[in-house]
């Protein structure tokens, strides 16, 4: 089966075909079938809102049926292994969507698994984030190829996932992150420390979280190295004209950004929830239908 771990594993053509399907299945969301009567196991071992929401109204668009499971009521939290659970699960179900934090239980799973696995988000990687943000992206400016995107902040798997599959699409990524929260070089991505350096010419400026669950130690250590990366109006002016600020949610106004810029006129940051859905749809037809 065809999995989608990292988004490395499209080429840079099948990209550019899911997004314009995507597109597509925006415009007519009940138009194609390609789950009628099949069930798809959404497994969250992590709490979420936008992912676990639009994968289920997706599965649920695209005539499936959302299995959702949380690993706290299943036999994966009391010692079955993931290669026990992908063996079972795969009797079942279409496609097996997963959020975890090692990327390794994810491989796991998907090494053991006949039907096709997806990232929902691990520590390393969140490609399905990527995905809505590149149709966002696309829908904003009508294309992809030759944009710059600067991703200002931590450099965690929201930026890898970027990194990896803005490079896929022709997107200049560049991530801009003070010492200590630097991304390691990725093919194709541009690191920079100053986040000035970093929005110039930038048609999108991206950010996240500054505090994560299990941060709550170094919890002001973080908002004082990472204040500087706070997008605001006045960041967004150092940007290239008309250029929007994008976040993957959840947000924290008044940290990573400003009430103002994210509640404004300059963001597609509600599209890009949105996004998710039409993405993920996308992606699921894509990799159902090769395997
Ligand atoms: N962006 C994102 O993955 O949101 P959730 O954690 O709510 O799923």
């Amino acid at each position: 089966a065809r999995h989608f771990l990292t988004g490395a594993e499209l080429s840079s053509e099948e990209l550019a075909a899911l997004i314009d399907r995507a597109l597509e299945m925006k415009r007519a969301p009940l138009a194609a079938r390609p789950l009628e009567g099949r069930a798809v196991a959404l497994v969250f071992q992590k709490p979420s809102t936008r992912t676990r929401v639009s994968f289920e109204a997706g599965v649920f668009e695209l005539g499936g049926h959302p299995l959702v499971l949380r690993t706290d009521e299943m036999q994966l939290s009391r010692g079955e292994s993931p290669r026990d659970t992908a063996l079972v699960l795969s009797r079942h179900v279409a496609a097996i969507g997963v959020r975890t934090g090692p990327d390794e239980m994810l491989a796991e799973l998907a090494a053991h698994a006949s039907v096709p696995v997806v990232n929902m988000l691990t520590a390393g990687h969140h490609p399905c984030q990527a995905l809505a943000d590149l149709l966002t992206l696309r829908e904003a400016f009508g294309r992809l190829e030759g944009l710059r995107l600067a991703y200002v902040g931590d450099g965690n798997n929201v930026a890898r996932s970027l990194a990896i599959l803005g490079a896929l699409a022709g997107v200049q990524v560049v991530v801009s992150s003070p010492p200590g929260y630097r991304l390691e070089p990725v093919a194709g991505a541009e690191l920079v420390e100053d986040p000035a350096e970093a929005v110039a010419g930038a048609n999108a400026v991206y950010t996240d979280v500054w505090v994560s669950m299990g941060d709550e130690a170094t919890a002001d250590e973080r908002r004082s190295a990472l204040a500087p990366y706070r997008i605001d109006d006045a960041l967004l002016d150092r940007a290239a004209p008309g250029a929007i600020a994008l976040h993957c949610l959840p947000a924290h106004p008044g940290e990573e950004i400003s009430a103002e810029v994210l509640y404004g006129d300059r963001q597609r940051i509600w599209d890009e929830a949105e996004n998710r859905r039409h993405a993920q749809k996308a992606l699921l037809e894509l990799l159902v239908s090769a395997s």
